[in-house]
């Protein structure tokens, strides 16, 4: 089978750039409902990849409703052997300051009440895959190659916690879950990480840090700084991706 790679747009990421020339832009149908925007497939720079942003185009779904399962069914249905998730996340760790792009190695789940496995006994069989390691080893290092080719900051490693949204935590959640070693805290990679292993698809998530979590600083977070960063930081992800396709196509 040839491989396709996909990405995962986030919070900011809601289309790849004007080159990317598409082919096809459907909203898709499956078992579990309909993919969150059109689940558009083409090539960028060259390269075939498929894309789609999880929140819906405008940002019209919030972490907790996305259909991930549809979303994941929909890009194994069009033959995407591989994804690159972008997630926006708030810092913990040291390392993991406003701006910073991380290429996550660990996750805890925090969220509760997603559909968050295909293996629900209702039609196929009960499966208990591996998870030891939740993001793709290959993957994982073309992109950090990617990201020392284009010369492009990139943390190596961290455990992404995924809290369940869409407000932000309290200072003391995030006390606990830095306890529990967390190094930053999103909202969306599960279920979509665990549902890519139970497909069989190759997963990896870039992740840019747009805030100090809760506490961190002795202040609120406003919306304001998180659009901010994530406005700056979006180039480099594109660019990482960009590299990590051509690499993985060459
Ligand atoms: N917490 C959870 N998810 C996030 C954050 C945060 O501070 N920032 C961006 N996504």
């Amino acid at each position: 089978m040839t491989d396709l790679y996909a990405v995962i747009g986030g919070s900011g990421l809601y289309s790849l750039d004007e080159e990317f020339e598409i082919e096809t832009a459907e909203l898709r149908d499956t078992p579990y409902g309909q993919t969150s925007a059109e689940l558009q497939i083409g090539k960028w720079h060259g390269n075939p990849v498929a894309f789609l942003p999880r929140h819906g185009r405008d940002h019209q779904i919030p972490p907790h409703k996305i259909n991930y399962r549809a979303n994941l069914w929909a890009l194994q249905s069009v033959g995407v052997s591989h994804i690159i998730a972008a997630n926006a996340v708030g810092g913990i760790d040291s390392r993991y300051t406003p701006q910073v792009l991380g290429l996550p190695d660990q996750i805890i789940d925090y969220t509760n009440n997603r559909e968050h496995t295909f293996s629900d006994g209702d039609n196929n069989q009960v499966q208990h895959v591996d998870f030891s390691w939740p993001y793709s080893g290959t993957l994982r290092d073309s992109i950090k190659i990617s990201a020392q080719r284009r010369d492009i900051d990139l943390i190596d490693g961290g455990v992404y916690g995924c809290s369940n949204g869409p407000r932000l935590e309290s200072a003391a959640e995030i006390r606990k879950m830095k306890a529990d070693g967390c190094s930053m805290i999103g909202m969306t990679g599960m279920p979509e990480a665990g549902l890519a292993r139970e497909l069989s698809i190759q997963y990896a998530a870039i992740a840019l840090v747009v805030n100090w979590c809760a506490g961190i600083e002795d202040r609120e977070i406003t919306m304001d700084e998180i659009n901010h960063v994530l406005h700056q930081g979006v180039g480099r992800i594109r660019q990482l991706i960009d590299e990590t396709l051509r690499q993985s196509y060459s």
